[in-house]
């Protein structure tokens, strides 16, 4: 395991192998609050790192959040779908791909709240330090995927 992700690892730097390429979806569906001014910037943050996104625009995203499995405690403003995978809240772009090539048997990630410094979340040269989770509706685990 520990050679597989040195070899991810190298992978996500180069950011550009064929397999990455072919492998990783680059569709992604938002449901989000159309007032919510950090997820307008969080989806033009994807967009930037040619991401085609669906836009949902929705006043009950709570309905959402809970249809797909995201923990209460675990939740943000936005949520998104992409491949087989939940993505809730700020999340970085390696971090959606990380997801994609390691497959882990888990509904998403999730980062809880909106740390600053998150993508969507700039504020000056501030960044918290923040968790990304991994969360599974069917075991209700939550484990640390990502240390920021
Ligand atoms: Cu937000
Ligand atoms: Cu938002």
């Amino acid at each position: 395991m520990k050679k597989i992700l040195i070899v991810l690892a190298i992978c996500l730097t180069a950011g550009s192998t064929a397999f990455a390429k072919d492998a990783i979806s680059k569709d992604i569906t938002v449901y989000k609050n159309p007032e919510c001014g950090c997820c307008n910037k969080w989806i033009k943050y994807l967009k930037q790192n040619n991401y085609n996104v669906t836009e949902i625009n929705t006043r009950n995203v709570a309905a959402e959040k809970k249809r797909l499995g995201v923990p209460e405690k675990l939740a943000a403003c936005h949520t998104a779908v992409i491949d087989r995978y939940v993505v809730e809240g700020h999340a970085t772009h390696r971090d959606i791909k990380r997801l994609l090539l390691l497959r882990p048997e888990v509904t998403g990630i999730a980062i809880p709240g909106m740390p600053i410094g998150s993508p969507g979340m700039e504020h000056g040269s501030t960044k918290e330090k923040y968790n990304v989770m991994t969360f599974d509706k069917k075991t209700g685990k939550a484990e640390v995927f990502v240390k920021h």
